[in-house]
């Protein structure tokens, strides 16, 4: 609350001007020491940081990715706005996507699935819905990217 009460005062609400020393450069080292990786980028939205998602993954024009039919309208959206086309899935039990149907949808141009937690359920479209084991809080999402390989393999 600090760190933000600080950016409004300074009436500074871009980071461009002092980018190394910026709130938002501070906290993305922070979040990467913290989750144990090595880049990190620090948007606005989720829906932005879906699109950033897809876009660091190379996904565009000609890619399917796979979403649940059960989530927030941004889940297909950001598919849509990187030009990729989204694949609805249906959900299982646990309101998360059902992997037989996952599986089905597979094609050879799936490139990523964005599996989407409520409730509690799980995240990973490979564990059944009754395995809530570590699962994330609900409304979190998560992109899996496909590779070719495993595509093929998945057929
Ligand atoms: C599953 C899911 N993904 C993405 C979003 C989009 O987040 P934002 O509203 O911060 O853009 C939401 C918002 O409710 C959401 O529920």
């Amino acid at each position: 609350m600090e760190a933000v009460a600080a950016v409004l005062r300074s009436g500074k609400l871009f980071r461009d001007e002092d980018h190394k020393n910026s709130q938002c450069t501070q906290f993305e080292r922070e979040a990467c020491q913290l989750l144990g990786v090595s880049y990190g980028l620090l948007v606005n939205s989720g829906t932005n940081a879906l699109i950033a998602g897809l876009i660091g993954l190379g996904i565009g024009p000609g890619d399917e990715v796979i979403v649940p039919a059960y989530t927030y309208i941004a889940t297909a959206a950001a598919v849509v706005a990187v030009g990729a086309v989204p694949v609805i899935a249906e959900i299982d039990d646990s309101l998360g996507l059902d992997p037989e149907d996952v599986r089905r949808k597979i094609t050879p141009h799936t490139r990523c699935i964005i599996p989407v937690s409520h409730a509690g359920g799980p995240l990973s479209p490979e564990r059944p819905a009754s395995d809530r084991r570590g699962a994330p809080p609900s409304g979190l999402g998560g992109l899996l990217p496909v590779h070719r390989s495993s595509v093929l393999r998945a057929r």
